[in-house]
């Protein structure tokens, strides 16, 4: 596992089977904890070496993101890790981003599509679909290194390719009932491609409501200040009492409009790091005060790039910046809008082509209820609550690194709707942690947070909004 060294990575294969062979058998059971462990033969079967990391690939608020490489398959995953035990309020948020994942990612090719949630002896795990491509960050860093700062940041038709991606995948989003709420850069992925399709992840402050839109209505506040509506930003200015209330749908429009406009022009029309707002030390008040104080297009940073933008890109920005969200435009309105509607160079149209009939088609099967199922929740939610389980608290942490093979105890498919899943209930957990207790001698806890520890931050506004529900 992760947290031992490279010699000491879990019960290898043999020396489980091995115990196994000895413990089992009827005759030496004598305990009842060894009992336990004959009538639980069959979890501890499953112990499996299936993961092998190969790097890092992100760090998160809630744990890093790491490229794997399934040793049985051959096939390459990201796998981000959550240290167990999972802290009680982060239950029902974790539950959350993985049930939404799982029902939106494989319905929409713009979306990461996850593969399976695992269990391992100090993780939980959301195996997803890799995005080779990097985060749109990265793109966005290399082109202004490219341009010098000078001009736009990529040809209009290009931002256009990309954006248009991200209209279609948030569209589906709200037309499924949900909010992804932390739309930006580092949330963009991209793919493989050329050119490359953006692959939308972390719902980790995603949220669905029920029934017609009219009940879209939000009042957690949540995301990252430089993307936040100036509904969001409101809550820190005094006159709110932190209390607010807001479109989500709308929202996730203004942070496009963000990302819209940081595509093309390379900077941030709000600024919560900005050192000009007149002895404002908070972020999300500082993006209020840029907001209310001038128009997006009057922020002097961005005046030797404005000029540009065409009109129409302009006037798109316009109607996504507008600090009334009834007035601001819908994803209805942007795609109807003229900049959204002019044509792209042939090799950005015949890729949004192609990405067309493969989402019809996907559409069609999703249609018919393919992704949907109960069961698969219930025994989500039976995982992530088994992860909050004290049991765990005495196990070591240490570092996951390159080579690190992630052996699992249990794995909860998300991508085919089964007619069973596995159950893993407490007895099948002390089962494990016995039998792995037996291979290594006694487990020995170490004080001290790890870099896998998750940050406690919004997470625990995401939980408190768990309990509005
Ligand atoms: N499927 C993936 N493929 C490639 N990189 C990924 C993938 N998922 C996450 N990452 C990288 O890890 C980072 C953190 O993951 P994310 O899901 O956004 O976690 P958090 O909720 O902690 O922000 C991302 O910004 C991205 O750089
Ligand atoms: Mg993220």
């Amino acid at each position: 596992m992760g947290c031992m060294s490279s010699k000491d990575q879990g019960p290898p294969q043999k020396a489980i089977n091995s115990n196994r062979g000895q413990k089992y058998k009827a005759a030496e059971a004598s305990t009842a904890e060894e009992r336990s462990n004959q009538k639980h033969n069959e979890v501890v079967q499953n112990f499996s070496q299936v993961y092998k990391v190969e790097r890092l690939l992100g760090t998160g608020a809630e744990g890093n993101a790491w490229l794997v490489r399934d040793v049985n398959a051959d096939k390459l995953w990201a796998l981000k890790l959550l240290k167990l035990p999972l802290p009680a309020r982060f239950v029902q948020s974790v539950f959350r981003e993985i049930r939404l994942q799982s029902e939106l990612g494989e319905g929409h090719h713009n979306i990461i599509t996850p593969e399976e949630v695992v269990l391992t002896s100090h993780y939980l795990g959301l195996v997803m679909e890799y995005a080779p491509g990097g985060s749109m960050t990265q793109y966005i860093t290399d082109k202004f290194r490219d341009c010098g700062g000078v001009g736009l940041l990529m040809p209009e038709d290009e931002a256009r390719f990309f954006f248009k991606q991200m209209v279609n995948a948030v569209d589906y989003c709200h037309r499924h009932q949900v909010v992804h709420r932390d739309l930006k850069l580092d949330n963009t992925l991209l793919s493989g491609h050329n050119p490359p399709y953006i692959k939308l992840c972390d719902f980790g402050f995603a949220r669905n409501w029920d029934g017609t839109g009219e009940q879209s209505n939000m009042t957690t506040v949540i995301g990252t200040p430089d993307y936040m509506s100036p509904q969001l930003t409101a809550a820190k200015t005094g006159n709110q009492g932190g209390k607010v209330y807001y479109d989500g749908t709308k929202a996730d429009v203004w942070a496009m409009g963000v990302l819209l406009c940081v595509i093309l022009i390379g900077k941030f029309p709000f600024e919560g790091d900005n050192v000009s707002s007149m002895g404002v030390t908070d972020p999300m008040k500082k993006v209020w005060v840029q907001q209310h104080r001038n128009k997006w297009d009057e922020n002097s940073m961005l005046q030797s790039q404005l000029k540009y933008l065409s009109p129409n890109a302009r006037d798109l920005l316009d109607k996504m910046f507008d600090l009334d969200e009834k007035n601001r435009i819908s994803i209805q309105g942007i795609m109807e809008h003229p900049w959204y509607q002019t044509p792209m160079r042939s090799h950005f149209e015949d890729a949004l082509g192609t990405l067309k009939q493969e989402q019809d088609e996907v559409e069609e099967k999703l249609a018919k209820g393919a992704y949907r199922s109960a069961e698969r929740d219930a025994a989500i939610d039976n995982l992530i609550k088994l992860s909050a389980s004290g049991d765990f608290k005495s196990k070591a942490t240490e570092p996951i690194h390159k080579g690190t093979i992630v052996p699992v105890w249990t794995r909860l498919s998300l991508r085919t709707v089964q007619p069973e899943y596995p159950i893993f209930n407490r007895d099948s957990l002390r089962a494990c942690l016995a039998v792995q207790q037996r291979a290594h001698g006694s487990i020995t806890a170490h004080a001290g947070s790890t870099p896998m520890d998750p940050t406690v931050n919004t997470k625990e506004d995401a939980e408190q909004e768990g309990r509005d529900v």
